[in-house]
């Protein structure tokens, strides 16, 4: 038999072998306390994974990726050191599935290894699969998997896609922010908040968040402010919606420059959110004025914004001084966003209960006085 012939038997094999039950790669046999049998497994998806006909999408199927990171704990070294090598060769690949590991936090379990393991072998190919996971290409197409992740057919209960753009054009718009992602999983851990609501999005970026609340509340208008910046923000919820008629029938995209423009429904919304939409001193006024004559009298504003940011303690006062807002800011659970090195502030914003609106509704957003403090309007 030729060597061509082998090689093409040995790909279909390769192929049977893992649409087949999952035979070599079943999670029951990386669950198991059977060293050896976990080792023959690691070794056969080794060999697939090296085969350049093998076709990722079966093993994204196989639903395998939970089993594998639990084997990151695993007490035998050469377990460990095994698996962190077919970690690297599968990043490597910069395949879907690097999107997937991703949104199992595969970033933060690799790196609790690289911070505890000693030995030189696992930490260089921690560090390398790190590094593969890290990599975010400008213009590439980010997808995002949220929520429970099914072992039986590799999907999420969620997935987002977003158009990522580069620095040059939009500037911090550019990429899906893990802040945003983390945000993203709070929205969706907190239906009863979106559910039925009127949304307002402010500085929505590539739009994650938005697309969230779209799959749960009435509508949400999705903002930011360049042509650029908005047209992609259009392009995300069209490619999205393809998937979803509830982001479909949701998520509308408007221009919205809060240093300039009318606000779109004044005191209208009854959630207003905006993720790292605090980072610039110079624009934080300008935010808590769009948030004050947006919001209905009994709305919230919810946000997060790693505490490195410039510009929160001046949104703070102008937020509680300036516009009578009771601010609550909490330490985001690092649980929402555990890649990031930052810590991360959650943002709960309430008009305070003695404003009362001087006029039901106004088409002016120029007024921002529309609701005064109770007691002043009493004298
Ligand atoms: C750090 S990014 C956050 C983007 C997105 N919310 C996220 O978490 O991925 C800040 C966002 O604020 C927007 N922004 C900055 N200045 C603005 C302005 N004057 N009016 C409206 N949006 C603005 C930017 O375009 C950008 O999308």
């Amino acid at each position: 038999m030729s060597q061509k012939r082998l090689q093409e038997i040995s790909n279909q094999i390769s192929k049977i072998a893992i649409s087949n039950n999952h035979s070599i790669i079943t999670k029951e046999v990386l669950r198991s306390n059977d060293k050896d049998a976990i080792h023959k497994a690691l070794d056969k998806l080794n060999n697939w994974i090296n085969n350049p006909n093998s076709d990722i999408k079966q093993l994204e199927q196989t639903g395998i990726f939970i089993a594998m990171l639990e084997l990151l704990n695993n007490e035998d070294i050469e377990i460990v050191r095994h698996i962190v090598l077919i970690f690297k060769l599968l990043t490597l690949k910069d395949t879907i599935l690097n999107e997937i590991l991703r949104s199992l936090d595969a970033v933060h379990k690799l790196e609790l290894l690289l911070e505890s393991s000693y030995d030189p072998m696992v930490l260089e190919d921690t560090a390398t699969a790190i590094e593969c996971l890290r990599r975010c290409t400008p213009y590439s197409i980010r997808r995002v998997g949220l929520g429970q992740y099914n072992e039986n057919n590799g999907q999420f209960q969620w997935t987002l896609d977003l158009q990522q753009l580069h620095y040059k054009d939009v500037g911090v718009a550019w990429r899906v922010w893990d802040a945003g992602i983390g945000f993203t999983r709070w929205i969706l851990e907190n239906p009863q908040i979106f559910e039925g609501k009127e949304v307002l999005e402010l500085g929505a970026g590539l739009g994650i968040a938005g697309l969230a609340a779209g799959l749960l509340c009435q509508s949400v208008l999705m903002t930011d402010y360049t042509p650029k910046i908005v047209s992609t923000l259009r392009e995300n919820v069209k490619m999205n919606s393809v998937r979803s008629k509830l982001i479909r029938d949701a998520c509308k995209v408007a221009p919205l420059d809060w240093t300039k423009d009318k606000v779109p429904k004044p005191f209208h919304y009854q959630v207003i959110i905006g993720t790292e939409v605090v980072y610039d001193v110079n624009l934080v006024e300008h935010l808590a004025n769009v948030i004050h004559q947006s919001l209905t009298p009994d709305g919230v504003f919810y946000g997060t914004a790693a505490t490195i940011r410039r510009g929160i303690p001046e949104f703070i006062k102008c937020m509680e001084d300036k516009f009578e807002f009771e601010v609550k800011v909490t330490d985001f659970p690092k649980r929402f966003v555990p890649d990031t090195n930052f810590d991360t502030y959650f943002f709960e914003c309430r008009k305070r209960k003695n404003q009362i609106p001087l006029a039901s509704s106004s088409s002016s957003s120029d007024d921002s006085n529309q609701y005064l403090d109770q007691s002043s309007a009493q004298q």
